[in-house]
């Protein structure tokens, strides 16, 4: 008997041919942006040390907490499948001491990430990233360049339900002020907190607010901001990234509410949100995180970035402006063994030289090859069977205008070069 076939995992999927051209073509668009504005790509490992995103997405997240696919290797090591980048490109920038030469760097990666999410519409466990990361630029500038990239993407990609929302949230000087006064109101707040809440509250105040429980949501929605606790640099930051913004005519939304799911933020967080996904409203967010290189070993360096939900993109775009398969320029119909075996060599040639081809390597009559001719959009269809052999002459069809011309077999494959090249 035979056996059940195997499924993939829930929360993961194939991305079949057919949606990888789009994949394809939103990868080249967003390499083509990063490229111009002097980003470079990295590519980081898929796995790290489990400890790596404790402490730099904080223990005290989701993520952290209920997400991560972690394991221990054969060689006893708490290894964890990455749940985002940013850390990851932290370690590899300290590791090779990039910033000893120039710490001003601009990187790019694009790849999976996992998080053992309730999987849902635009929520997987296995999803896409494309993010980018500016290292070693204190100054507002790295602030708006990222959102104005994010922008000019998705205006690239004609994806235009999007808002960017933009808010501050603090750093070590201003935090401290913001947290007594969450602190008191959480205080009042306890009876109705989840578990998770009451037990982040004195450790980790800040982290309420991203609790998507609803009593909590609800409990908080006379919290205070962090906006309103602003010292006075970070004050002045936050002015300067909203009025370039409004000068550059970036729209954006100040958002006060929003805070991100991850702990090394400072300063600048921002969202791209949209209403095309159902619940899932953000299809990219980012921010800075001014500590990060710090805390996990290397120099003080301020650095700032953004991730962008490869699918949830993906899903926005194939419902707007799908984009077309590419189709074999020249489909070989040949009939009969001898026909075929040349067909092959014309076609690996062909091919070979850069011309897309599709031939049939079986039997089968003409008419079911023109019709599979026709299925894959082919511009052109060569036909050769043993009488054509036999006069020296194939038959090149055109199929759009169904015109056919004969063209001598003697020197075909330069002629068919020189017509399709
Ligand atoms: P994040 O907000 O956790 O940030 O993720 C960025 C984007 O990834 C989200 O806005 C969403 O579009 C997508 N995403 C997250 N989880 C899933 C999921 N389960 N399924 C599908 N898409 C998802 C970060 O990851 C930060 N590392 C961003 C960053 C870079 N901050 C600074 N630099």
């Amino acid at each position: 008997m035979s056996q059940p076939s195997i499924q993939l995992i829930r929360g993961f999927k194939d991305i079949l041919p057919g949606e990888t051209e789009l994949w394809q073509h939103i990868e080249r668009t967003a390499i083509d942006l990063f490229e111009d504005f002097g980003y470079r790509e990295i590519r980081i490992p898929i796995m790290e040390k489990t400890n790596l995103f404790a402490r730099s997405i904080g223990e005290d997240t989701d993520i952290v907490e209920k997400e991560m696919y972690t394991f221990t290797d054969r060689g006893k090591d708490l290894l964890t499948l990455r749940p985002e980048a940013t850390a990851s490109i932290c370690r590899s920038y300290i590791q090779h001491k990039m910033y000893a030469q120039d710490p001003v760097r601009k990187f790019y990666t694009i790849g999976p990430m996992f998080r053992r999410e309730r999987p849902q519409k635009g929520r997987y466990r296995q999803f896409y990233q494309i993010d980018a990361e500016i290292f070693g630029v204190a100054a507002p500038f790295a602030d708006v360049e990222l959102i104005l990239l994010l922008r000019t993407l998705f205006e690239r990609l004609e994806v235009t339900d999007t808002t960017a929302h933009v808010n501050s949230l603090g750093c070590p000087v201003c935090r401290p002020r913001f947290k007594e006064a969450l602190t008191g109101l959480l205080d009042a707040a306890a009876p109705v907190l989840c578990s998770d809440c009451l037990r982040r509250k004195d450790r980790n105040p800040m982290r309420v607010l991203d609790c998507k429980v609803p009593g909590c949501r609800e409990a908080m929605q006379g919290a205070p901001s962090i906006i309103d606790y602003l010292c006075d640099d970070c004050r002045a930051h936050f002015a300067t990234v909203t009025d370039t913004l409004a000068q550059l005519g970036v729209p954006f939304e100040v958002d006060k509410q929003l805070v991100r799911g991850l702990d090394y933020y400072t300063r600048t967080a921002f969202e791209i949100q949209t209403g095309a996904l159902g619940a899932q409203s953000a299809v990219a967010g980012g921010g800075r995180y001014d500590g990060l290189v710090g805390s996990l070993g290397g120099p003080e360096i301020p650095a700032i970035g953004f991730a962008i939900g490869f699918d949830r993109l993906a899903e926005i775009v194939a419902a707007t402006s799908p984009v077309a398969v590419r189709p074999p320029q020249l489909f070989i119909a040949a009939l009969g063994e001898t026909a075929r075996a040349k067909a092959f060599q014309w076609a690996t040639t062909l091919g070979t030289a850069g011309i897309g081809i599709a031939m049939e390597y079986g039997e089968k009559s003409l008419k079911a090859q023109m019709k599979q001719a026709n299925r894959q959009g082919a511009g052109q269809v060569l036909i050769v069977g043993e009488s054509e052999l036999q006069a020296g002459n194939a038959v090149l069809r055109n199929m759009a205008d169904k015109t056919q011309v004969e063209i001598p077999i003697e020197g075909i494959v330069e002629k068919l070069i020189q017509t399709f090249a």
